[in-house]
């Protein structure tokens, strides 16, 4: 994720505007920004890598001429963290410049279309085609407008894109496809930008430019149309209320709460990753000896999923370990032959480093799964994914979790295929499924969230929780708990439900609430065995079941439903979403400040 931001001024200078627009929205992405601006038929751009006060500091944002203006804010998924991958880009001529947010899918065809029309290249971004397809359209006699439809025409993928050209210096061109985009109108000015809080000090006055839109800014006034008839869309802007400290939320009292929502959209970009990192990476898993997934934490609940899903799907065995145990469990057998791939939202995670640094003094492939382009994992990976979920907050992980699951599932899929494990039949069915999770994910969250605050109400008080599951869902009940743990400081235990008779059964009586994890998987038979026994001793019995799940309905005393039909292996990514607005609502009942855990940080970089 990363966030835009555009100034059109009737009179005075963008720059400074601009700058301290990108500082509110610098939340959205951290690692390198820019801003251009337009004046007397030229371009003036400053961009760099870091943050925006380190990158001001070197080049004084306040200064670069013009009333009107583009910046950026980034936060690296394509190219890594440079200062020609920073935004904005331009064409060949200096003439064209651009921000973009979301991802090109063909920008790897779209350029070489345009080298070989002689176009270069400075960075290795998607959004450099943006700027070049335009010039190239100029070229052939279309005006600005026309040529920058005619451009989004080519572009597959999801975009929220901001253009200025110096020769119509009175406007700026915005086009949105699946990634948000308001402008902010004032009497003078108009303020394009990812969102509202971006230009909130400015004006209250906002319209959103929606799916499929295009929009035409100039000092004060708007015009949309849409993208596929060119027709015009009447809109007015409507009045924000929003406090300051809500808005940098997005209207959310919490960033864990702002997190959980945004994973329909994190999970959508995530699910278009470029192919050919999953097919390098699927690569090196392919032709390895012995596999081991490394991590702490959420991401290592990430790693126990996705064990289930390589070996169910692809048939191949690996390792889980937590990160912190790998060199004394794992460390003497580790060789040439071995594979790492380590799982880390934010590639700094000190006991992560610590086992990838033991593997690779032995020799051993390292793969990394990252959310942090440019971190310390990124740099000793021989390959390394980044999932799309943006910069998270919360200290509680969310929305990177599902989002590294959605990569750990991808790669399961492929290395199946290429295996020829699945039959073309199951490959389309689990592809078919695997699109529609973030719709999937957007209806738990519209109708269940009111149920589930009302059942955190009831088990406020609760001083123990288990959490059970069977198969993959031990992974997502592990996760559950850790959520629950660090965000209210509840005692809480989790257990395979195998297990029950080898010691958790003890703990099961009247007033300790068992959380049940119950996908229509293969286990369910044994799920409604283990639910009937915990019952009989006095448990309150509260479970994820699919909809219409009448068995275990009529067993529990309280149950949230996830939309039924998908397969097991991406089971976890639905199921954790309740138990994560679970925890986060008992927080709130218990008046605790679920961004802020005590004695937790967001990057654990000590030992
Ligand atoms: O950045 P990492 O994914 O390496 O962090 C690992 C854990 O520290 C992290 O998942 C931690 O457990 C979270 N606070 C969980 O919500």
């Amino acid at each position: 994720m990363v966030g835009i931001f555009g100034c059109v001024l009737k009179d005075g200078n963008a720059a400074p505007v601009i700058y301290s627009a990108l500082k509110r929205l610098e939340y959205r992405g951290y690692d390198s920004a820019g801003e251009a601006t337009t004046h007397k038929n030229k371009l003036f751009v400053k961009k760099d890598k870091g943050r925006i006060d380190e990158i001001h500091t070197r080049h004084d944002l306040n200064d670069l001429p013009g009333r009107i203006g583009i910046g950026h804010v980034r936060w690296a998924t394509h190219g890594a963290p440079l200062r020609e991958n920073a935004h904005p880009h331009i064409d060949c001529n200096k003439q064209i410049a651009v921000v973009h947010n979301g991802i090109i899918e063909n920008f790897t065809e779209l350029k070489k279309e345009l080298e070989d029309l002689g176009h270069i290249f400075k960075s290795k971004t998607d959004t450099e085609v943006i700027p070049h397809l335009i010039e190239e359209n100029i070229k052939k006699g279309l005006p600005f407008i026309e040529a920058t439809r005619e451009t989004i025409n080519r572009l597959e993928g999801s975009y929220a894109i901001a253009v200025v050209y110096v020769k119509e210096p009175d406007k700026i061109v915005c086009v949105q496809k699946e990634s948000s985009l308001t402008i902010g109108v004032a009497e003078n000015a108009a303020y394009p930008a990812s969102d509202i809080p971006t230009f909130l000090p400015l004006t209250k006055r906002a319209v959103a430019v929606e799916n499929q839109e295009f929009a035409i800014v100039s000092d004060g006034k708007y015009e949309i149309r849409k993208i596929t008839d060119w027709s015009l869309v009447p809109r007015e802007p409507k009045l924000i209320k929003w406090v300051p400290e809500k808005a940098e939320k997005l209207g959310y009292r919490h960033f864990m709460l702002k997190e959980i929502h945004d994973q329909p959209s994190s999970i959508h970009n995530t699910l278009r990753l470029q192919d050919q990192y999953l097919e390098l990476m699927t690569a090196f898993l392919a032709r390895t000896k012995e596999v081991f997934l490394v991590a702490c934490g959420t991401s290592y609940h990430a790693c126990l999923a996705a064990s289930y899903m390589l070996s169910r799907l692809a048939f191949l065995s690996t390792h889980p370990v937590a990160a912190s145990e790998f060199i004394e469990q794992q460390g003497r057998s580790i060789s040439i032959d071995s594979t790492i791939l380590a799982v880390s939202q934010s590639g700094e995670t000190t006991d992560t480093l610590a086992a990838v640094e033991h593997a690779r003094l032995h020799a051993a492939t390292i793969l990394g799964l990252t959310n942090a382009i440019g971190s310390t994992l990124t740099r000793v990976s021989r390959v390394y994914i980044c999932p799309q979920s943006g910069p998270e907050v919360g200290v509680a992980a969310t929305k990177t979790f599902t989002s590294q699951l959605c990569v750990l599932a991808q790669l399961a899929l492929r290395l199946a295929k290429q295996r020829g494990k699945v039959s073309h039949t199951e490959m389309e069915w689990l592809e078919e499924k695997m699109d529609q999770i973030p719709d999937a994910v957007e209806t738990i969250i519209q109708t269940q969230e009111e149920k589930i605050e009302q059942i955190a109400r009831k088990y406020r008080d609760t001083e123990f929780f288990l959490f059970s599951g069977r198969g993959i869902s031990l992974a997502t009940a592990l996760e559950g708990t850790l959520k629950l743990l660090e965000t209210n400081y509840i005692p809480s235990m989790t257990f395979p439900a195998g297990e029950k008779e080898h010691g958790p059964i003890r703990l099961v009586e009247q007033g300790f609430p068992v959380v049940f994890i119950c996908p229509r998987d293969e286990t369910h038979k044994k799920i409604v065995n283990d639910i009937r026994e915990m019952k009989d001793r006095g448990a309150p019995i509260i479970a994820i079941i699919e909809e219409g799940d009448e068995e275990i309905k009529a067993l529990a005393d309280d149950y949230i439903e996830i939309v039924k039909g998908m397969p097991e292996i991406l089971s976890p990514i639905l199921c954790v979403i309740p138990l994560q607005l679970f925890a986060y609502y008992m927080a709130v009942e218990r008046e605790l400040d679920p961004d802020r855990p005590r004695h937790l940080t967001k990057a654990v970089t000590v030992k």
